[in-house]
């Protein structure tokens, strides 16, 4: 990462801790390495994030329904699916200075004992790769034995598939129709890195979409270009996503094809998201551990068969980092006395924003404002997130919402009060953030705009 890009990374870092987005995990006992808490703000962009998600993957379509499946499954599920063979990452052992390390990603990773050389070329002595499962153990019930060991999900799919039957027979879908699921994901990872991107406690937002095997590969299109669609209208170009089409070799065995959907983050171009042709293999792997039927009929053709699955599988974690890095931007202004001066400002789109709206009286001394205000601030709460804040100067106040992204704030002067007269009555002033233009709105007109851009 250059000087330039790792200095961005580290602001954005200290921003999310500053303003309550994000904090390591239990922090004050030294924290837990991989392991996030989302703080006020974060966990109102994550909310907006998922909910913005589950309206688009779930409500708003009928060929679509959601599930919520449990984080512990039986152990056979993950027998089943190859994850308690397979599921694992090559680790090399370094002799000098005990270290454990992703073997694929030496090139990359700091030597511990001089961070100045990268593993790959620093002077410890290394094992040769081996393979570390990624799941984590834990056991159901008293007694930690092998009978009753299982492990926390490495991820939300299973869950689906393994309940497919269930859901087809009660929601009484045909083919095609998907299954929606957002939900945390657990991986011991190795090396945990890069803030929120590669941690060992995550969530997922995963599509399970059934269909006929002739549908298979015109339904992946269609959902490459759903999922474009998706990052666009929560505020990530499309310009800045790279379609990586993963050649032969490089994709799981059973899958026919496999996009990934990259992003440029400050530390290189990594995935966001997964949508792969995943054939008929998770199914057809249940029906054969399970003894229990998971195919399918269709009353029209007679035709009986397994079916096929398209997979968009994105981590929320990490669609979050994309927006905090998107919207990241310091820009050198001139403010309202005229001073240069350098605001920090996350450019969310408004949909994202974790406050919607900053109201704020002129002045907190004059209580017919501050009434007024809190008024506003009354009448808009049950409909969006809203901070009133009242504490020192106007542009003052500005900065720290432009800082948390706010997309617009409301004063209200004396102008609302009627002071200047009838005619400006009962308005305020409306600042959007990027632009900071300042219009005047009458209050009643107030909901119905905020609600428009946001929605
Ligand atoms: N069911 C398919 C599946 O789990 P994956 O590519 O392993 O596929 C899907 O994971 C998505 O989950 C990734 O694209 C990424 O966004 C997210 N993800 C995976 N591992 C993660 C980790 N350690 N930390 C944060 N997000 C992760």
């Amino acid at each position: 990462m250059s000087t330039e890009h790792e200095t961005r990374m580290e602001k954005i870092v200290s921003l999310c801790k500053r303003r309550g987005f994000i904090f390591p995990s239990s922090e004050i006992y030294g924290g837990l390495n991989g392991v996030w808490d989302y703080g006020p703000l974060g966990v109102e962009l994550k909310r907006h994030l998922k909910e913005f998600w589950w309206r688009r993957m779930v409500r708003e379509r009928d060929d679509m329904v959601g599930m919520d499946g449990a984080i512990l499954m039986n152990r056979a599920v993950w027998k089943a699916s190859g994850h308690e063979n397979t599921f694992s990452d090559p680790m090399v052992d370094c002799k000098t200075c005990k270290g454990r390390f992703r073997a694929d990603q030496i090139e990359s990773i700091p030597c511990p004992q001089k961070p100045s050389k990268m593993v790959a070329s620093c002077e410890g002595e290394k094992t040769e790769p081996r393979d570390f499962n990624l799941m984590f153990t834990t056991h159901v019930g008293p007694m930690a034995d092998d009978s009753n060991k299982t492990y926390l999900r490495p991820e939300t799919a299973q869950a689906i598939f393994v309940q497919f039957r269930n859901v087809l027979e009660t929601s009484r879908k045909k083919l095609p129709f998907g299954i929606a699921q957002i939900g945390k994901a657990f991986r011991n990872e190795i090396n945990p890195r890069n803030f929120i991107f590669r941690s060992r406690e995550f969530e997922q937002m995963e599509v399970e979409y059934f269909c006929h095997p002739h549908q298979g590969m015109k339904l992946l299109e269609i959902w490459l270009e759903e999922r474009l669609r998706f990052y666009e209208d929560i505020g990530i170009p499309r310009s800045k996503i790279r379609v990586n089409d993963i050649p032969d070799g490089e994709r799981a065995f059973y899958s026919l094809k496999t996009y990934d959907l990259e992003y440029e983050f400050p530390f290189g171009i990594q995935e966001l998201e997964g949508i792969a042709y995943r054939t008929d293999y998770d199914l057809k792997q249940h029906m054969t551990h399970s003894g229990k039927p998971l195919d399918y009929f269709d009353e029209e053709t007679k035709e009986k068969f397994i079916p096929h699955v398209i997979e968009p599988s994105a981590g929320a974690d990490r669609t979050l980092l994309a927006l905090l890095c998107e919207a990241f931007e310091e820009e050198e202004i001139v403010n309202e006395k005229g001073d240069k001066e350098t605001r920090t400002v996350l450019h969310f789109h408004p949909r994202m924003a974790p406050v919607k709206v900053g109201i704020f009286p002129l002045l907190k001394n004059k209580p017919a404002l501050v009434e007024k205000a809190h008024e506003i601030e009354r009448m808009l709460r049950t409909h969006m997130s809203v901070f009133y804040d009242e504490a020192g100067a106007i542009g003052r106040r500005y900065r720290r919402q432009d800082e948390i992204g706010t997309p617009f704030c409301v004063t209200v002067d004396f102008e609302t009060l009627g002071e200047a007269g009838p005619e400006l009555a009962n308005t305020v002033t409306l600042r959007e953030r990027d632009s900071m233009k300042q219009q005047r709105i009458p209050i009643d007109a107030l909901h119905g705009y905020l609600t428009a851009q946001i929605l």
